[in-house]
């Protein structure tokens, strides 16, 4: 059963762009992780206003080795070093992360 992790960030209204620009320019290594399925940045448009960057797997396994490997720093190396720079995150003012186990699911007919 796949799970799914998001990281919740909290963006203040005038770094949004900037985070979404790092997000463009993102290191693109998520993509050969074991066990990685899918990856989305979610914007707020209504109901919040914090970003999801919600990415699925196929184990908690695959999601605990991916975060704790170098792709998973590579993959943070800006936003790690503007906050060498600024002593603080990127662009996020907050994260926190929320699990999920996929229940049930479903796609369009073939
Ligand atoms: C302190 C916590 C975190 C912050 C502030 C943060 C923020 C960011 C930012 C700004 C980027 C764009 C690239 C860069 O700036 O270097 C990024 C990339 C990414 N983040 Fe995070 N992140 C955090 C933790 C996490 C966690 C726990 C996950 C998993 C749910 C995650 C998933 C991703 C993915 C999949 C990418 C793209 C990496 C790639 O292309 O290889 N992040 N993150």
């Amino acid at each position: 059963m796949s799970v799914v992790k998001i990281n919740v960030l909290t963006v203040p209204a005038d770094l949004r762009e900037e985070l979404e620009k790092r997000f463009s320019k993102r290191a693109g290594m998520v993509e050969s992780a074991d066990g990685f399925e899918w990856f989305e940045l979610l914007r707020p448009v209504e109901g919040t206003e914090r970003y999801l960057v919600y990415t699925r797997w196929r184990s908690e396994e695959d999601f605990q080795k991916w975060q704790s490997s170098q792709a998973f720093a590579r993959g943070h190396a800006q936003a790690a070093a503007s906050a060498a720079a600024q002593g603080q995150g990127p662009a996020a003012s907050g994260s926190e992360v929320w699990t999920f186990e996929v229940a049930e699911t479903a796609g369009p007919k073939a």
